[in-house]
């Protein structure tokens, strides 16, 4: 796969090496690397033992005699539960405070709590024994459909703390989507709540359980509901309030250990098919990826920062790191119900401000969507508290980068670029902050315990400078145990391709000094006339023009090329204006052709540039280009019922007017 063309893109030179007075009180340090390097199963044993409790100690570490079906610490037992919330408690911290909860409201029904470690053991306690005194038991699984409010969190580790899998369905997902969910994990209760708040109004969940659970027979036999709106709800009898079921719960709960391979949690992720992969998760493994990783790579220090990460704990971010990772290191973290513009655009930075948040983990699409809003509004809070940032999801442009480190992070803080998945169970790739020196727009290298590489088709490492597949070469301790249900699925999905090795779907390449650049999926790299070119990095170069705030690149069919490269771009405030005044957007376009031709080279000039006010995005912020595709190349729009925004493609296709092709 590698490709001239390959070899010749990006050329990011700067580089960032830390702060020795940040290296001085880090987490992370140069030596893990080697030590992990000498022998990584005792390096991971080594962090499983030192950074959570186990009932019974393991004395086997892996066992890879089954691949590409792996197990962890095996005869160790332990609780997650007790790991991330007991332990603290039992230390003396429980008046610390686990989360500060904002609700997204600010009139009479806003809603902001402190919630302490000790209060929250009392809540998962009493959870714990109102799922058992339901029925729920080992091995049962249980659907939680809950907006982002502590209860999530409280059921969550009310879940593992009695060993009953969880399967958290986002908010977002339709009774469709839910249903088949709850069908495929054949769960025996589910967890949702009257609603929740989003862009300043209450929007109801009950229903879409109702419909869900009418559609097609499940299963389920009790729903517990949380009240948070105060809006009416249709009751049957299988609904419980969540309030009544805890209050009439014992209030001591003994958490017991269970072995280190006991499934921890399943979450549905969307596959090549239709069909969405319930990638499952076991508990030790998990368990110390995740404690590990927050701490090296967010450096979290629990008793003085105050973490935030901005992702739902519908998705994999929120499960490792709002719910495991930083509970198990006992940190104190803010959760956020809303969206960041409600009721104003400087919402997140007023939250920051507030509880002088200290690191900050969020996506490139949400550092994107500031920079379009202006950097008048975070500099309108103190923001100073920021000492570590963070960003996973997407590759972060390197304009995006050097405008959250300069804007955000007042051109001091680290900035770490984490490449992971749902799969991957916790970050995999990504700087050490006070280690690295920090290249914008790379993730850099495999963190200390991980071992990954980029190959070419025939499966062999490519050389610094080549491009190719990105592939886990070494069992890792939160890897995926397998598909729920479908263990052939597994084995096809991402072990098949390249035997022996994980493929993770991404393209990457190398950079001349090894540092790892993600490349977008690899059904997103683009073949234009026979050179290999991928969305990213043409995204990026747009977004490095001084006019354009957001990019989306797809690649569409094309009888002479094979496919070329057809561009999606939002405008700046201020270039929206100068464009509307003088009405220069085609002159526009093709400055931006030029300015991509610069960057990367003729072959990447766009055949086609689009100017729109929006993009189709996914609830959880990823660009749909699929549909963007559907626009380039002339197609009927397909399936919109995952957008966030259903409006948005007409928006698009009715502002089209402002394009030019030649
Ligand atoms: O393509 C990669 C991209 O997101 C995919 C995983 O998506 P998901 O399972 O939803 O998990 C997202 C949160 C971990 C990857 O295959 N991705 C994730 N992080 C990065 C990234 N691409 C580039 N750079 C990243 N830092």
């Amino acid at each position: 796969m590698s490709s001239p063309t390959l070899e010749n893109l990006g050329h990011e030179d700067r580089s960032f090496p830390p702060d020795p007075a940040f290296t001085a009180q880090a987490n992370g340090t140069t030596a893990m690397y080697a030590a992990a390097d000498a022998d990584y199963e005792s390096f991971w044993a080594d962090q499983a033992r030192s950074r959570l409790t186990w009932s019974k100690d393991f004395t086997e570490v892996l066992d890879w005699s089954k691949a590409p079906f792996a197990t962890w610490f095996a005869d160790g037992e332990l609780n997650a539960a007790y790991n991330c919330v007991d332990r603290h408690v039992e230390a003396g911290h429980g008046d610390r405070v686990a989360i500060h909860f904002v609700g997204e409201p600010t009139d009479d029904t806003a809603d902001t709590r402190d919630i302490t470690y000790a209060e929250l053991h009392a809540q998962v306690q009493r959870a714990a024994n109102a799922l058992q005194d339901l029925g729920v038991g080992k091995g049962d699984t249980v659907a939680i459909y809950l907006p982002m409010i502590p209860e999530a969190v409280v059921a969550m580790l009310a879940c593992a703390r009695i060993g009953a899998p969880h399967s958290v369905v986002f908010g977002g997902f339709s009774a469709e989507a839910l249903n088949s969910r709850i069908r495929d994990a054949k769960c025996k209760l589910v967890i949702t709540a009257d609603g929740g708040y989003r862009r300043g109004a209450a929007s109801a969940l009950k229903p879409a359980v109702d419909e869900a659970l009418a559609k097609a027979p499940t299963g389920v036999e009790h729903v517990l509901v949380v009240k948070r709106t105060g809006a009416e709800v249709a009751w049957t009898d299988v609904d419980i309030w969540w309030e009544d079921a805890l209050a009439a719960a014992d209030a001591t709960h003994v958490a017991v250990g269970f072995e280190a391979e006991h499934p921890l949690f399943i979450l549905y992720t969307s596959g090549t098919t239709g069909k969405p992969k319930g990638i499952f998760h076991t508990t030790g493994g998990y368990l110390t990826q995740v404690a590990y990783t927050n701490a090296v790579v967010h450096d979290v220090h629990p008793e003085t920062d105050v973490y935030w990460c901005t992702a739902d704990v519908g998705w994999v971010t929120g499960h490792s790191y709002i719910v495991y990772g930083p509970l198990a290191n006992g940190a104190t973290q803010v959760m956020y119900e809303g969206t960041p513009d409600t009721p104003h655009q400087g919402r997140w930075w007023e939250i920051i401000q507030d509880h002088k948040v200290t690191i900050l983990y969020t996506a490139p699409t949400a550092i994107r969507t500031c920079m379009k809003w202006g950097e008048s509004i975070p500099a309108k809070f103190d923001l100073s508290s920021l000492r570590v940032l963070g960003s996973v999801g997407e590759s972060i442009n390197p304009e995006a980068w050097m405008w959250y480190r300069r804007v955000i992070g007042a051109g001091t803080a680290p900035i770490v670029d984490t490449w992971w998945q749902t799969e991957t169970g916790g970050i995999m790739i990504s700087p050490l902050p006070g280690v690295t020196a920090l290249k914008p727009g790379s993730a850099q290298r495999a963190i200390p315990g991980i071992s990954v590489d980029v190959v070419d088709d025939e499966a062999k490492s490519v050389p610094d400078g080549g491009g190719g597949y990105l592939v886990v070469d070494k069992p890792w301790p939160a890897m995926l145990r397998g598909i729920w249900g479908d263990p052939e699925r597994y084995q096809e999905t991402y072990w098949s391709r390249f035997p022996g090795l994980y493929f993770a779907g991404d393209g990457a390449k190398k950079d001349s000094e090894g540092n790892i650049w993600l490349l977008g999926r690899v059904d997103d790299v683009m073949n234009v006339s026979g050179h290999r070119l991928s969305t990213t990095e043409i995204e990026s170069a747009l977004v490095s023009h001084p006019k354009v705030a957001e990019a989306a690149v797809v690649g569409a069919a094309d009888a002479t090329t094979g496919q070329a490269v057809c561009a999606f771009v939002i405008l700046r405030g201020d270039a929206v204006q100068e464009v509307d005044e003088k009405g220069e957007g085609v002159d526009l376009v093709q400055e931006l052709r030029n300015h991509v031709a610069k960057e990367i080279g003729p072959i990447a000039k766009p055949r086609q540039i689009m100017i729109v006010k929006e993009l189709p995005k996914t609830r959880s912020g990823k660009i749909m280009r699929r549909l963007l595709r559907d626009v380039a190349e002339h197609r009927e729009v397909g399936d919109v019922t995952t957008l966030a925004d259903s409006t948005v493609m007409d928006l698009i296709k009715t502002g089209l007017d402002t394009t030019s092709e030649d």
